[in-house]
């Protein structure tokens, strides 16, 4: 860490302090705990910084709850696609009603989503009740503002638009106890044409290989198996570093963490897929035989007006490379239907390419323009000609993924029990090293344990089984 992040780091050391008089005070004249609800929306990055919010919350004396009835309330918003803007409108208004119950009650909004000023203008012309504002750039600053807010009424706004800092060792409350993100890097330098990541995450930072040996090393300590190795780009991990070290190198000493069981990582980009790295993965015990490689599209016109900087040729290869060298592997990805331009042959090739390459899974998006990108600017496609061929990529995309997990009937393999199956008594929830789910009879106590358990009753995209 630079003197500078120490600094930081200590001056919002400081404000956690300032925070527990703060909540301590408000118990003891309220008569009882103060509750705090963290909301997450969008992907794996948000979680583990919704991890990061909750720990700093419990730090200062809440009592973290599920229920937005609560004291303090955030939502970690995310824009990726139009409809979770909608969706965070939405609940808001639902917000609102419950603070007129508890005026007391503080709104707090933080994520990709209030990196956009249009966001910003809106709520502060419609969104009055809402107390905290921040963005992706000063998360590690949440000690400060929680500090300001319960001092003070009135909207707090703070939104930066770029940061080079990364500061290490905020506190941090995980979700499960078994499991958890680490960050190896923020931000995203691809620009590809649809995407708003680079415009609200910034441009790519890397940790120090040795921050994040050492926060697996923490984790491996407090009883965690499986690690997700989170960067938008995980491939281009550790050019901008002062000593530059590779991905294949950070995966080869992520390896030798003992305790640590499964190592995962999201997301590889196709254009920048190392041969070092399918090497890493094929010679290693714990690296998990999963690759979500995200395609987009399987045109190459329309990869090309994507930015995405390689053919439906080259992922092809690719894929199919990565069948033969890592055999048992899933190979899953996203796809994005009805980008400006698309035709129902480009969806053909994109189909072409889903059938060929056997995805194990594919999460499938409908093309969501969003402001500022390049992409918003094309012509657009009719709505209803992108719902068609959606319908279309989906039945195909099904029809594989169950075909894949199809092969894997009988087999004994090894299981991560996650949690207790709510919809079956008696029964727990897991998942394979290549990520497919398996619910089994067996007893909440292995629960964040890993068992062997044959697959025996194939259910389409995943399988009941029994522990042996
Ligand atoms: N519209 C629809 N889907 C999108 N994605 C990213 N941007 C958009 C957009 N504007 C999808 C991509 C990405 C996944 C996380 O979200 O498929 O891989
Ligand atoms: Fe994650 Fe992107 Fe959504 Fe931000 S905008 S939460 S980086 S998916």
């Amino acid at each position: 860490m630079t003197k500078q992040s120490k600094e930081e780091l200590e001056r919002q050391l400081a404000y956690l302090e300032k925070a527990k008089t703060l909540v301590a005070a408000k118990k003891e004249e309220l008569g009882r705990n103060l509750k705090a609800c963290v909301v997450t929306f969008g992907c794996q990055m948000n979680a583990k910084d919704s991890e990061k919010l909750s720990g700093i919350l419990e730090e200062a004396g809440f009592e973290l709850t599920e229920s937005e009835e609560a004291d303090f309330v955030i939502y970690n918003t995310c824009t990726v696609r139009d409809n979770a803007n909608q969706h965070v409108y939405g609940r808001l208004g639902v917000l609102n009603g419950l603070k007129k119950k508890n005026p007391g009650m503080k709104i707090a909004l933080c994520g990709c989503m209030m990196q956009e000023p249009s966001v910003i203008e809106k709520i502060k012309k419609s969104y009055r009740f809402v107390d905290l504002v921040f963005g992706t750039h000063n998360l590690y600053r949440f000690p400060e503002y929680l500090c300001q807010v319960m001092e003070a009424d009135g909207m707090i706004i703070d939104i930066w638009k770029e940061t080079d800092r990364i500061v290490e060792d905020l506190p941090s409350s995980r979700k499960y106890s078994f499991k958890s993100g680490v960050n190896i890097m923020f931000g995203c330098n691809n620009f590809c044409t649809y995407c708003i990541v680079p415009y609200v995450r910034g441009r790519e930072r890397s940790r120090e290989p040795k921050e994040i040996i050492r926060e697996m090393e923490e984790l491996a300590a407090n009883g965690v198996k499986e690690v997700m190795l989170l960067g938008q780009n995980v491939n281009s991990y550790g050019k901008n570093l002062d000593e530059p070290f590779t991905f294949a190198q950070l995966l080869t000493e992520a390896e030798k963490v003992e305790g640590i069981e499964r190592i995962r990582f999201m997301t590889p980009h196709p254009k920048d897929f190392s041969e070092d790295v399918l090497e890493v993965i094929a010679s290693s015990k714990k690296i998990c035989k999963h690759i979500h490689m995200p395609l987009q599209s399987g045109s190459t016109q329309i990869l090309k007006k994507m930015n995405r900087r390689y053919t439906k040729e080259q992922y092809l290869d690719l894929a199919l490379h990565i069948r033969e060298v890592l055999p048992d592997a899933a190979i899953t990805t996203d796809i994005i239907v009805g980008f400006p331009g698309e035709t129902d042959a480009d969806v053909d090739d994109t189909i072409d390419v889903v059938k060929k390459v056997h995805f194990d899974n594919a999460f499938t998006f409908i093309y969501s323009p969003r402001t500022g990108t390049p992409a918003a600017a094309m012509e657009q496609v009719e709505e209803a000609d992108a719902h068609r061929n959606f319908d279309r990529l989906l039945k195909v995309v099904q029809e594989e993924a169950r075909g894949r997990v199809k092969l894997l009937q009988d087999k004994i393999l090894p299981v991560l029990v996650e949690e207790i199956n709510d919809s079956q008594e008696g029964f727990v929830t897991g998942r394979l090293e290549n990520n497919t789910l398996v619910h089994f009879p067996g007893d909440p106590s292995l629960v964040g344990t890993i068992v062997n358990v044959q697959l025996s009753d194939y259910q389409g995209f995943y399988y009941i089984g029994r522990q042996v």
